[in-house]
């Protein structure tokens, strides 16, 4: 049977705005298990980004629970979170977050930084995770001078630095055109069979979607349907 990875109960998340409560996820159950290529779509302002921000231990939940690996999270101090975020977790984030100092490589090799001690090993990994999204020759570019979708290229790259079993990409696909698009999604598929990564991606993008192996669709902070993916047909056709 498959392992939860990640799980949440009764997850809920208000922003308080003042004296105003905002809320944004509510009462919230979902379970990804390990391996899994899941989509999470729906409208904006729905929550999407929230979640993933809570399981990837960015922020905390107001109430309920959030397993991941069986650990309730959500009661971990920061210094416990700062290493499951470096040893489990990719995180692409919507605004792609590269540091506009730091070139690509730079950008890419950071997080490898008290994990990887040889800067040339930091250095080569890096080079090679830049390879594989496709962007050999713009290593030594600063954010600012590599278009929108080579920005959210690097991010994803980075997301690969520390070879994390959960990958959590939030619109990973949202700034490029089909070809790219088509690329980037056939990149994480790739990931997710031959190295059982486990991602869960947000993303606007129906065709985008239709190419992970479960869609969840989220509205007003609670999951309202679930849809089976292209992407399951696909491993379990490889699987027999
Ligand atoms: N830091 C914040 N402070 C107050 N309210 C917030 C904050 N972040 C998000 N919200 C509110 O929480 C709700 C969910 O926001 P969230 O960013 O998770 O939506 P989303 O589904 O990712 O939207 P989009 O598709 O536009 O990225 C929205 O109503 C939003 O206004
Ligand atoms: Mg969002």
């Amino acid at each position: 049977m498959s392992k939860p990875v990640l799980k949440t109960e009764k997850l809920t998340k208000s922003y308080m705005l003042g004296k105003r409560s905002i809320p944004a996820l509510s009462n919230l159950n979902l379970q990804v298990n390990a391996g899994e290529f899941v989509a999470i779509m729906g409208p904006s302002g729905s929550g999407k980004t929230t979640l993933l921000n809570i399981l990837g231990c960015i922020d905390k939940p107001t109430s309920g629970q959030v397993l991941l690996d069986g650990v309730d999270v959500a009661a971990l101090p920061e210094s416990e979170l700062y290493k499951i975020r470096r040893n489990k977790i990719g995180f692409v984030f919507q605004t792609f977050n590269l540091l506009p100092y730091l070139n690509a490589r730079e950008n890419v090799e950071l997080p490898m930084e008290g994990k990887i001690k040889s800067k040339s090993e930091r250095r080569r990994k890096a080079s090679e995770l830049l390879r594989m999204v496709g962007l050999s020759g713009r290593e030594e570019h600063r954010p600012q001078k590599l278009s929108a979708g080579e920005q959210q290229r690097v991010a994803i790259a980075r997301a690969l630095a520390n070879d994390p079993a959960i990958i959590l990409a939030d619109e990973p696909t949202g700034n490029l055109d089909a070809r790219n698009k088509r690329e980037i999604v056939g990149l994480l598929a790739d990931l997710n069979v031959n190295q059982g990564t486990t991602i869960v991606m947000v993303t606007h993008d129906s065709h985008v979607a239709a190419h992970t192996e479960r869609l969840l669709f989220l509205n007003d902070g609670k999951i309202t349907k679930e849809k089976q993916g292209l992407h399951l047909a696909k491993k379990k056709a490889e699987c027999s």
